[in-house]
């Protein structure tokens, strides 16, 4: 279920061998534009647009310590936690990932 407060579902957005190592993709989420990346055998979902004028965050270059580079202007963004490396006050919304069997699942934050 969603809306309404209660707590939204895992949702499924691709097969682990969808996505290559250190590779983005971006995804839909209940309508809402996520950015998946594979790192390190880990799978982590931000907000797909970027902060500053709406580049693709998914289509940006993932660099070393889980960095992605916005393709359009070069803000970066941890990964991890959405978190803009220029402004650590501020960044894009983080959501929740797991895998299940062989599928990588996404559960919005917010
Ligand atoms: S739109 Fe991303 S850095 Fe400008």
């Amino acid at each position: 279920m969603t809306g309404g407060g209660a707590p939204r579902d895992f949702v499924t957005v691709a097969r682990v061998h969808d996505l290559a190592p250190r590779t983005g993709r971006q995804v839909t989420v209940d309508g809402r534009w996520v950015a998946l990346f594979s790192v390190n055998g880990e799978y982590h979902a931000i907000d797909a647009i970027c902060l500053h004028r709406g580049g693709p965050l998914a289509d940006g270059r993932l660099g070393e310590n889980c960095i992605v580079t916005c393709p359009w202007h070069g803000w970066q963004f941890d990964v991890r936690t959405g978190v803009l490396v220029q402004d650590p006050a501020v960044g894009v919304t983080c959501h929740e990932t797991r895998i299940v069997g062989d599928e990588i699942q996404v559960r919005l934050t917010d």
